[in-house]
């Protein structure tokens, strides 16, 4: 028996459900919890297996642990926003079970991401006998896998690492965020970053660009940016030189970010509006499209992967790793465009494996720390089949 308890039911919780759904060997029991109990009712009434839902505000430690003690999990996802890690991370060890998320910590007053706040639990869960595996998404995630396995399998020594981040598709909307738009927003506005030899290098954002070709997509525009993962890969890929981030923006996206950001639009700081204090991206927020909802009429793919260079058995060596995804496809299967999908696919994958053992351990991970090879084969089996191209 292991039950499950997600939270957070946007577009990539109603993904982790669904495919939790389609694994009753491992999720015996789903529970779906959720600021708004409506929303994981509608995915509820989607998924082909009974699942139970609640509601939970997951800045309440308390409440938390109350509802962790009621359902009876083994382990927690955590797919609300990264605002809530800390309080989720904190009312798992009070209620004594594993943990898993997708996206690092982020003070909400601050766009800073960085590792220091969860890092810090390590002690605790270490302590408390307990496995939290930290940013278990796409990118974050297969992509810290990818340079795992690349480590192990494919190179003697890898010298640079350029995760790239391709949407090719089109949602029919002026504009809109493929996941969380403040999450969105806070990321693609601050200043770009980079690693090259023992040190960061920062760069104005969107300063730097370079057309880049992505196999089953063709050549795209991507624009360095910095990406979370490339703190913790720093860490743990050995003998590492270089690592860069890049994702494609499209004109269009670009133009209407500048212009919401010329109007102050983008701004997370409160200003005064008939006398409340409204915080402007947050208003921004409820005018887009909600990101759940982009899938119905999606038309194209996405293309993520990691390009390497590196040595092995003497020789220089670039191959690429990547795995391409359909957003109609996804919508058939669970409901959802392709970034939810490749986000909520590795999250339940990463559940899956710390259920069964495949992933013990306790104290506080990045996946790439984990065994990467029960889960490169779990990506085929379960809809983010990938592959390796020389470059
Ligand atoms: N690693 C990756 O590859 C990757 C890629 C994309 C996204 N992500 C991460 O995935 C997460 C989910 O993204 P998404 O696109 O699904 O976002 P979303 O559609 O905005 O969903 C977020 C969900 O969290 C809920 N929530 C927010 N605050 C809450 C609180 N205090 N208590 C309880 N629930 C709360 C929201 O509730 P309401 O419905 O009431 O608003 C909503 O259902 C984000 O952390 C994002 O950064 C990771």
């Amino acid at each position: 028996m292991s039950k499950v308890l997600i939270i957070g039911a946007g577009g990539v919780g109603g993904v982790v459900a669904h495919k939790c759904a389609q694994v009753p060997e491992v999720f015996t029991e789903i529970c779906l919890a959720s600021r708004t109990k409506a929303r994981c009712d509608r995915i509820a009434a989607q998924v082909p297996r009974p699942i139970t839902t609640a509601q939970v505000d997951a800045d309440n430690v308390d409440e938390l642990a109350a509802l962790i003690d009621c359902v009876e999990p083994e382990l927690v996802i955590n797919v609300a926003l990264p605002y809530q890690d800390l309080s989720i991370m904190e009312a798992c060890l009070k209620a004594g079970v594993h943990y898993l998320d997708t996206a690092n910590y982020e003070p909400p007053d601050v766009a800073k991401f960085e590792y220091k706040w969860q890092w810090a639990y390590q002690e605790r869960f270490q302590k408390a006998g307990l496995m939290a595996v930290l940013g278990c998404g796409f990118d974050p995630g297969v992509t810290n896998i990818f340079c795992a396995y690349a480590q192990q399998n494919m190179y003697d020594e890898i010298h640079s690492v350029d995760i790239v981040d391709c949407n090719a598709g089109d949602h029919g909307h002026p504009f809109a965020t493929n996941f969380n738009p403040e999450i969105n927003i806070r990321e693609v506005t601050q200043r770009g970053k980079y690693w090259e030899e023992g040190e960061w290098k920062e760069i104005d954002p969107m300063s730097i660009s370079e057309m880049i070709d992505f196999p089953e997509v063709g050549p795209r525009k991507g624009y360095l940016i910095y990406h979370e993962e490339e703190e913790s890969l720093v860490r743990h890929i050995k003998g590492l030189k270089r690592i860069r981030f890049w994702m494609t923006f499209s004109d269009n996206y670009l133009t209407h970010l500048r212009v919401l950001q010329n109007v102050g639009m983008t701004r997370i700081d409160p200003v005064m509006y008939e006398g409340h204090e409204v915080v402007p991206l947050k208003f921004l927020k409820v005018l887009l499209p909600d990101p759940s909802s982009l899938g119905e009429n999606y038309k194209g793919k996405t293309c993520i992967g990691c390009v390497f260079e590196g040595i092995k058995d003497g020789k220089p060596k670039k191959r690429m790793l990547y795995n391409v995804c359909d957003h109609a496809e996804c919508y058939k299967e669970v409901k959802a465009q392709a970034v939810s999908y490749t986000t909520g696919v590795p999250a339940m994958i990463g559940g899956y494996l710390m259920l069964t053992n495949a992933w013990a351990g306790a104290g506080v991970f990045n996946v790439e720390q984990l065994d990467p090879m029960p889960f490169m084969d779990l990506l085929n089996k379960y809809g983010l089949p990938w592959k390796e191209i020389e470059r």
